[in-house]
């Protein structure tokens, strides 16, 4: 049964993008100061999550400790709710982890509750350590469902992330071993090629996802370096049009403002966050042009004209890609400007992005 976490899309900041295992204390701390004091929490990115290289041995009674990066769990978990956020942590059900430390293998519900009493909100559940990636169906759903049951059996709400790249039609149970998020696609990397490969084609099935339970194409690369500021545009857009959760993986310290204007582009994000939930997907394409489309709760459509070509383009949509007969208004989300109702053709850079939100007379159902 749903438990009312995740309504929307879980948003925040996750550590493996941009440190991997090079991950402490004082990294965190600056990050969610940093979330605080930029108008990012403000803006809906409230998860502080840390990715693997965290954990140290077990104790004599098998309670895992953190290694020596992290001197106080609980402490760090305070210092990062009195900042008004949340903190994330990560496992595997396997006796190792993707990067080789302690998995929770054998202490699933022991994690749990300690995890618990630390005051941690989220947990990353990575499928790893050789042969249990290779485990069947059956026995990667126990594995989920019995760390989703210990994770309820703590009473603390946690969000629930489920890593095992989107084997088993992870979208079809996911929900039901209590998962709120459910990766779909392998790992992204900074890199144009890859993460549009994972956001035209890798982003998970989009009858799936809705509120409490989402499709993951993995975390952003936005202020990462390895793209230019249409594609990190095109990034944000299509994770946006996707309803996927935004989990910056950056260096937040180093955003340039331009950055910084894109992860809090308000309109935007509302689009992802939207509480009708519904996953948009492409309604039209055409070589290296799609169209996608996304219903909101307010009867509005979002829009989004993408340019997958080397060079600019001239796109164009008539009001059926959004369902519509007719139009009464245009907005461009990114110039965050009203539009005339008759300009429905676009420039668009080569792999930019152009992103509306449009109302009118829905589509006759007659026709
Ligand atoms: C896998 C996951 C990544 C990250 C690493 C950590 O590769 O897909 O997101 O968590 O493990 O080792």
């Amino acid at each position: 049964a749903p438990d009312g976490q995740a309504k929307a899309p879980p948003m925040g900041w996750s550590s493996w993008n941009k440190f991997a295992e090079h991950i402490d204390d004082a990294t965190v701390r600056a990050m969610a100061d940093y979330l605080a004091s930029s108008g990012l929490r403000d803006a809906g990115y409230i998860h502080v999550n840390i990715d693997d290289g965290w954990q140290g041995r077990r104790d004599s009674n098998g309670v895992l400790q953190p290694n020596e990066k992290f001197p106080d769990m609980k402490a760090l978990a305070d210092y990062v709710h009195s900042r008004g956020l949340k903190l994330g942590i990560y496992s595997s059900p396997g006796p190792r982890t993707c990067a080789g430390y302690e998995g929770s293998y054998g202490h699933v519900a022991q994690d749990a509750r300690t995890f618990a009493a630390w005051g941690i909100d989220y947990l990353k559940y990575d499928l790893c350590s050789g042969e249990w990636f290779y485990s069947d169906a059956d026995t990667v759903k126990r594995t989920y469902y019995e760390m989703g049951a210990a994770l309820k059996a703590t009473g603390r709400p946690m969000i629930y992330s489920l890593c095992e790249y989107g084997r088993f039609d992870v979208g079809e149970w996911g929900r039901s071993v209590g998962g709120h998020l459910w990766r779909t696609t392998g790992d992204i990397t900074d890199q144009y090629s890859t993460m549009a490969a994972i956001g035209f084609e890798k982003n998970g099935n989009a009858a799936h996802a809705g509120p409490g339970g989402w499709n993951d194409p993995d975390m952003l690369e936005v202020g990462n370096g390895g793209m230019s500021d249409d594609e990190y545009r095109t990034h944000m857009t299509l994770w946006a049009m996707s309803a996927a959760p935004l989990l910056m993986g950056h260096d937040l310290r180093q955003t340039s403002p331009a950055m910084l204007k894109l992860l809090t582009n308000r309109e935007v994000i509302a689009v992802d966050q939207d509480v009708k939930g519904v996953q948009g997907r492409a309604v039209y394409k055409d070589g290296t042009t799609e169209i996608w489309a996304k219903p909101l709760q307010d009867g509005s459509v979002a829009i989004a004209l993408f340019n997958r070509g080397e060079s600019a383009a001239q796109i164009s949509f008539a009001p059926a890609d959004a369902g519509l007969e007719s139009l009464k208004s245009i907005r461009d989300l990114w110039q965050a400007a009203d539009l005339k109702v008759g300009e429905t053709r676009f420039n668009v850079p080569a792999h930019g992005t152009v992103m509306l939100r449009v109302r009118g007379q829905p589509l006759s159902r007659n026709l």
